[in-house]
């Protein structure tokens, strides 16, 4: 064996991460293009009003991450791997640069929301970027050109700036196309503090907390956490590291982490 196999693989240059073109444009063209299509404010309405009762199942947090280790996200042109590994890399980046626990956990719960895809959502409407509905559809959205065949760009009550929202009405109000981030926001509401909420809730809304669109919806609390977001952001992105940490060892710090923030069964 030659001592290069042995040695640590080079880390990945920043450019090189959220790569459509080198992830396989097709895939994730596809992906964008169902997900534009099909995210509309009646869809919306109705996945919350499915999935917000939380009557699905009860689990403890462990076995949903164990549940969710059995999923690939077809929307992620950065990672191949188990979820759980993505989730884990992603806390110890965290813990590393030596963050408070509540952030070391939201980085290891930040994607739990994707169960929706193994309880039979299609991935379009569990993963991927999120944005608005209800009111006009910003160009910062990737694969924007794809909104027109979406009903409500047609609608006129949505396709305007402000569309069914008052200016500053904070992003509380406004409606997000439907997907892991809000599902796990509400799931995790009485548990986290806001900070954490709002990385949850948010870390999939790229054309604001990356492109600074949507500003004319949002109010004083959006932009203090705004900061959250975005510090959360490359922890989600660049951990994706190929060389995975091994949960054997670090299970009895996260088992605690979640028995200090979080009941012993969640309701999903
Ligand atoms: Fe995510
Ligand atoms: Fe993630």
């Amino acid at each position: 064996m030659s001592l290069d196999t042995l040695s640590a693989p080079p880390e990945k240059a920043k450019e090189a991460y959220r790569d459509y073109e080198k992830a396989g444009i097709d895939r994730i063209r596809q992906f964008y293009q169902t997900n534009h299509r099909y995210q509309t404010v009646d869809f919306v309405l109705e996945k919350k009003a499915r999935w917000l009762g939380f009557n699905e199942r009860a689990m403890s947090p462990w076995a949903a991450l164990d549940f969710l280790n059995t999923l690939v996200d077809e929307s992620d042109p950065d990672i191949e791997l188990p979820q759980v590994v993505h989730l884990l890399q992603t806390a110890e980046a965290i813990r590393q640069d030596g963050h408070p626990d509540w952030f070391v956990l939201t980085g290891f719960l930040h994607d739990l929301g994707k169960v929706l895809c193994l309880f039979g959502e299609p991935q379009w409407a569990v993963v991927g970027d999120t944005f608005p509905v209800g009111c006009k559809h910003s160009d910062k959205v990737v694969f924007a050109e794809f909104f027109s065949d979406n009903p409500d760009s047609l609608d006129e009550r949505y396709n305007n700036p402000l569309g069914m929202y008052a200016a500053g009405c904070g992003l509380d109000a406004v409606h997000l196309s439907w997907g892991h981030d809000e599902y796990l926001y509400h799931l995790l509401k009485p548990y986290l503090p806001i900070e954490a909420l709002y990385m949850i809730r948010y870390h999939s809304f790229y054309a604001w907390h990356r492109e600074g669109a949507y500003r004319h919806l949002t109010n004083a609390q959006d932009e203090a956490n705004l900061r959250w977001v975005q510090a959360f952001n490359p922890y989600d992105l660049y951990s994706k590291n190929p060389n995975p940490p091994v949960m054997a060892t670090l299970r009895p710090y996260y088992e605690d982490l979640m028995a200090k923030y979080l009941p012993s069964t969640l309701r999903f």
